[in-house]
């Protein structure tokens, strides 16, 4: 397995949070897919989502992560809450690294997200409804995705990161 570290989960879920710190603890590079490909457009996700609409959008997603293959070397990969739905992508990610999917539950979900005005896929007034949909379509996806699926809504940051740290000891370990 390559010596990175990527988490997915759906928006809301904490991956920048936990990414960074998770980074910062393992004296790894932190990267955001959303930032990187902010930072190549020079737009931000919600002008590339108006302006060239969704597919475009999954498209650098996916140009992204093939670049990736051969520069990405003892990071933590944060990615956007729908990198894995395609196929490839989802192949593309675990060939990155080991693959985290951090869970939130509904609730905890709708807390973080409501009012939030950054995210193209929620803006509408059927905001619940738009979570729902998603949640059901994607859950199955980012387990499938996924080498290890951490439930968050109980643990704080730190103890997430602990896990991670933890499981990550042991595949390196394993691995030799
Ligand atoms: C998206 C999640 C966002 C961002 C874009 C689309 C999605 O990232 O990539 O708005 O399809 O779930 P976060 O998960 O960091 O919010």
């Amino acid at each position: 397995m390559k010596n990175n570290i990527i988490l997915i989960g759906f928006m809301g879920a904490g991956k920048s949070c936990v990414g960074e710190q998770l980074a910062r603890k393992l004296s790894y590079k932190f990267c955001d897919s959303d930032k990187l490909i902010e930072k190549k457009s020079g737009q931000t996700i919600s002008q590339i989502f108006e302006k060239y609409g969704e597919e475009y959008f999954r498209n650098m997603e996916t140009s992204l992560l093939e670049d990736m293959q051969t520069s990405l070397n003892n990071a933590v990969l944060s990615t956007g809450g729908g990198m894995p739905l395609r196929e490839q992508n989802m192949r593309l990610l675990r060939e990155l690294g080991f693959v985290v999917y951090l869970k939130a539950s509904r609730e905890t979900t709708i807390k973080r997200l409501k009012g939030d005005k950054s995210r193209p896929l929620l803006r509408g007034d059927d905001f619940e409804q738009r979570v729902d949909r998603l949640l059901a379509a994607r859950i199955p996806v980012y387990e499938k995705a996924a080498h290890r699926v951490i439930e968050t809504d109980d643990k704080s940051i730190n103890q997430i990161v602990a896990l991670i740290m933890e499981e990550w000891a042991a595949i390196i370990d394993k691995e030799g």
